[in-house]
């Protein structure tokens, strides 16, 4: 017998059945936080990460003379993180694969200047909202970026000849 839910949900139109997943997160709503606060964190975030030594030359690299162009993308990435208004559609995945010299350690040193910054310019529950946001965010780069499935079938090295 079909059960009342299941008909439930294949009787909704689509659009509805489509809010049966993970709800979505909602806009943080606090008076300090809006466009021109998330747009000056951003400049002073960035402003850091190029004064440091490891990063500083990465970006370098990649970006060059066109700060701006990134500063106002980035503001669009955490309006759209934070306020989930949409105004950022781009691909930060194959941005940072293509990243060669980006080690795994590197986004301890990137959350330690996001957290410094934050904790400089924010009150503490906006900066700890900012800084939950992109601990969750860094962590799925780094999945994207450095995590390999262990091949199938090869032996660890301590059961490979019986000795360790
Ligand atoms: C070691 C850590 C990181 C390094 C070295 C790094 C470096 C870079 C560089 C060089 C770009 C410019 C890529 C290009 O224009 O081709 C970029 C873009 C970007 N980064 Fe990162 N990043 C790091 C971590 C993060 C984290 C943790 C976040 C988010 C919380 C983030 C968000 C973004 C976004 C949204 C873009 C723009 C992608 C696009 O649409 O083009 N990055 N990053």
């Amino acid at each position: 017998m079909v059960s009342r839910k299941l008909l439930y949900v294949t009787a909704m139109p689509s659009h509805s059945a489509q809010r049966l997943g993970p709800k979505p997160e909602a806009p943080f709503d606090h008076p300090d936080v809006n466009r021109a606060f998330i747009g000056t964190l951003v400049r002073e975030f960035y402003r850091r990460v190029r004064a440091d030594e490891r990063l500083g030359p990465i970006f370098a690299e990649v970006i060059g003379d066109h700060w701006e162009p990134h500063l106002e993308k980035m503001t669009d990435f955490w309006c759209a993180v934070i306020l989930k208004n949409g105004a950022y559609s781009g691909r930060p995945v194959p941005a940072h694969q293509k990243l060669g010299q980006v080690r795994e350690e590197d986004f301890d040193i990137w959350l330690a200047i996001f957290r410094r910054t934050t904790t400089d310019l924010c009150k503490p529950e906006v900066a700890a909202v900012f800084v939950e946001r992109a601990e969750r965010i860094a962590q799925s780069l780094k999945l994207a970026m450095f995590f390999r499935l262990p091949a199938a079938g090869i032996p660890q090295r301590e059961t490979f000849n019986g000795q360790s």
